[in-house]
């Protein structure tokens, strides 16, 4: 009897991903592009902050076509990419053509491909001339970024349905304003609130510029009639499936299959890419660490959510902020990587947001990987649950390891898909999975040693090898279906 029991709770379920889920792989800018020489981010490399620099990168400016073809060989629907302010805009109110044009032909290339592109218009590198007049501290800094998106989403004309505005702001806003670690090297709580206002704001104007432009430019427009999700006609599937069907591939004759049919039509969908950890009390017992737990966990997964949904925010003797405007995201987007362990310091901002003692305490909690993170699978489920509360589409927008052991890749991926697939399954609305990343690359400070690629690189000379963990990735996405 007992064995019997035994077998038939242990039995998995399958679970089906609906048809237009978007499958793919995110990347930004700096980190594949290459010779990216006019932003802050080169400028800090030469300084010597970092371990390496990122210098050619993945060559992805040259090589992205040959790197959507594999992207599209490994079954992907959608891709999220960032638009590199700096190539745009190379001096103030100076607009390239050539870089306009470029990531014009990026866009082009994936929808030929039956590739959804996601655009992210701010993956945390800035112009140099922004960056020494001050960037995002500036009062003005938010009027500056939307004069940038209002260029891009003018100029580029094949639709593209998904905008991300910004890519963790709080991680920028901690990394380059608390712990000094990233430019522009700051350790100011009194900047780095500021940082954050301006960014929100940014943010907010944005997605005013792209919702305006979209819904009169031509290739926008559905009639008024904004479609919200990508569910049948005008979805990716159906897209691709059209594309098939009529055999067309220039871009000219795909531009207009997409006015004919209507499809990749509507209003743009505005999101942001949200960092989102999951954290634990260094002691459960410990009023405490749950207290910081608490508020570590509000501060860096919800503070700024909060705002752009709800257009305000106060937290007393924080942080305060009106936005012109509520209601500015269409979708979340989650980046999920990790747990974090914490351990409260004290009662002013610092002390209450706590150390992160997760190496020191509880460093054999899990396996963890090359950026020493803990692999914590549940936390996807648990947090797309938890960004529920904001009844809006989630995208996870980034979910990725480092490892030097590809099968570990493959389990990761199917781990999380797992526990996406059973938030799913109890009713959380997720739109789509992109894996982090589509390419090993230049991951920041870390530079090239932290491999989280689907394809590897082998930056010698540049030569491109799909691994096995994105094959196993790719009959997933085929049949988007998993056992949970
Ligand atoms: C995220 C960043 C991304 C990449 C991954 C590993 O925080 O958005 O650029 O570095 O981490």
């Amino acid at each position: 009897m007992l064995r019997r029991w035994v077998k038939v709770s242990m039995k998995k379920e399958k679970f089906s991903f609906p048809p237009n889920f978007l499958w793919g792989a995110a990347t930004s800018s700096h980190q594949v592009e290459g010779d990216n020489r006019n932003n802050d981010w080169w400028e800090w490399e030469e300084a010597d902050r970092v371990k390496e620099k990122s210098g050619k990168a993945c060559d992805h400016w040259n090589r992205f076509r040959a790197d959507f073809a594999l992207a599209k060989s490994l079954g992907h629907n959608a891709h999220r990419f960032s638009i590199e302010w700096s190539r745009i805009e190379p001096e103030e109110g100076i607009f390239s053509e050539e870089a306009l044009y470029h990531y014009g032909e990026m866009i082009k290339t994936l929808r030929i491909f039956g590739i959804e592109p996601m655009v992210t218009f701010y993956h945390f590198t800035i112009p140099l001339w922004f960056a020494k007049k001050g960037g995002w501290l500036l009062d003005e800094s938010p009027e500056i970024f939307a004069r940038y998106v209002r260029k891009v989403v003018e100029t580029i004309d094949t639709p593209v349905r998904y905008w991300i505005t910004m890519n963790e702001m709080m991680v920028y806003v901690y990394k380059g304003f608390i712990a000094g670690e990233w430019p522009p090297g700051e350790k100011s709580y009194e900047k780095a609130f500021r940082v954050l206002g301006n960014l929100l704001r940014g943010h907010v104007l944005a997605y005013q510029v792209i919702k305006e432009i979209t819904a009169t430019h031509p290739l926008h427009t559905n009639g008024g009639q904004a479609n919200p999700l990508p569910q049948g006609e005008g979805s990716p599937n159906s897209h691709r499936q059209s594309l098939q069907r009529s055999g067309e591939g220039s871009p000219n004759s795909h531009r207009q299959s997409l006015q004919r049919s209507g499809e990749g039509r509507g209003e743009g969908l505005v999101g942001v890419a949200q960092f989102s950890a999951v954290y634990a009390p260094c002691s459960k017992w410990s009023w405490r660490h749950r207290l910081s737990t608490w508020f570590r966990a509000k501060m860096t997964n919800h503070l700024a959510t909060e705002a752009m949904v709800y257009g305000k925010v106060n937290y007393p003797g924080l942080f305060q902020i009106k936005l012109p405007r509520a209601r500015t995201l269409d979708f979340i987007g989650i980046n999920y990587y990790t747990r974090y362990f914490i351990h409260n310091r004290g009662f002013n901002a610092a002390g209450l947001l706590g150390d992160d003692c997760t190496l020191e305490h509880h460093r054999d909690v899990g396996k963890r990987t090359m950026m020493d993170w803990e692999i914590y699978p549940r936390g996807l489920s648990q947090l797309v649950k938890e960004f529920s509360k904001y009844k809006l589409p989630i995208l996870i927008s980034e979910n990725g390891i480092a490892t030097a052991d590809d099968n570990e890749r493959a389990e990761f991926i199917q781990n999380h898909l797992g526990e996406l697939a059973r938030a799913m399954s109890e009713g959380a609305n997720v739109i789509g999975y992109l894996y982090w990343s589509l390419l090993d690359n230049f991951e920041w400070a870390d530079g090239f040693f932290k491999r989280f690629g689907l394809i590897e690189i082998d930056y010698t000379n540049q030569h491109r090898r799909v691994r096995k963990s994105a094959e196993k990735f790719a009959e997933i996405c085929a049949h988007g279906e998993i056992l949970i």
